[in-house]
C-alpha cells in the first residue's frame, strides 16, 4: 500500500482502534509501560496512531507526535486532553521527518514498522533526529515464533495485508538490522509476536 492508501485507511479506522484500545492495553501494555514508562529528555512519539502510547509516559513529559492520518491524530489530541497532557501533534510522513538533526532525546514508536511502506527510511529517519547521545525504543510486532500462531499468520498474511496494510508476518529484528541500527537490548513476548528494540544513534557508520 502507499502512505496514500495507508492514510485513507486510517481514517476508517481510527474511531474502532479508540473503541477497542482495552484490547492493546490487555496484551500489549505491559511491553509499553516496560519500553516507554521512563524515557526522558525531549521524546518524539514517531507514527503516534490515538496516542495508546502516552498513558503509559513520565508525567511531565516534553511530546511531540506525528502520523499521516490526521483521523488518527484527532483522537490522539482527544487522548491528550483526557490525561491532562501537553504535547506538539503533526501531521507528517514517518519516512521523510520535516525535523532537523538531532532534534530529539528520545525517539519511540509502537506498531508501526509493519505499516510503514519503507520501514526501512522510517528507521533512518527516527536515528537522523535523534541525538548522538540518544536512545530509540520500539515496540513491534511480527511472525509468532510458536509454530500453530505462525503457520496462521502465513496463511492469512496477504488476506490480513490487504485489510489492514499490516505485515504481520514481518521479522523486527531484520528491518532493524537492515537499517543498521545499533541494538542495546531487545526482548520477544506474547508468543515471539512482539519485539522490543533499544538502540543507540550510529551515524557515520558505513551500511
Ligand atoms: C497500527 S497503528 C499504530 C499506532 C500507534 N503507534 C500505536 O501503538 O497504537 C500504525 C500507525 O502508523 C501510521 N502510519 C503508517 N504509515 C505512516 C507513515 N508513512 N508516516 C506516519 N505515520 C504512518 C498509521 O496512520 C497508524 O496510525
Amino acid at each position: 500500500m502507499s502512505v496514500s492508501e495507508i492514510e485513507e485507511w486510517y481514517a476508517e479506522y481510527a474511531d474502532r482502534m479508540h473503541r477497542f484500545e482495552w484490547v492493546d492495553r490487555l496484551f500489549i501494555g505491559r511491553y509499553r509501560q516496560a519500553q516507554f514508562g521512563d524515557v526522558d529528555g525531549r521524546l518524539f512519539d514517531v507514527a503516534c496512531g490515538i496516542g495508546t502510547n502516552f498513558r503509559y509516559l513520565p508525567d511531565p513529559v516534553e511530546l511531540v507526535g506525528i502520523d499521516i492520518s490526521p483521523d488518527m491524530l484527532v483522537n490522539a489530541e482527544k487522548r491528550l486532553a483526557k490525561l491532562g497532557m501537553d504535547g506538539t501533534l503533526r501531521e507528517m510522513n514517518a519516512q521523510n521527518l520535516e525535523f532537523p538533526d538531532n532534534s530529539f532525546d528520545t525517539v519511540i514508536s509502537a506498531l508501526s514498522t509493519c505499516t510503514f511502506p519503507d520501514p526501512i527510511a522510517a528507521l533512518r529517519e527516527m536515528e537522523r533526529v535523534c541525538k548522538p547521545d540518544g536512545t530509540i525504543r520500539l515496540v513491534e510486532h511480527g511472525r509468532s515464533d510458536v509454530g500453530a500462531i505462525a503457520r496462521f499468520q502465513e496463511w492469512r498474511a496477504d488476506a490480513h495485508y490487504a485489510k489492514s496494510g499490516c505485515r504481520w508476518t514481518q521479522e523486527p529484528s531484520e528491518v532493524v538490522k537492515a537499517a543498521g541500527l545499533s541494538v542495546r537490548k531487545t526482548t520477544t513476548g506474547l508468543f515471539g509476536t512482539i519485539t522490543t528494540f533499544e538502540m543507540t544513534p550510529d551515524r557515520g557508520v558505513e551500511r
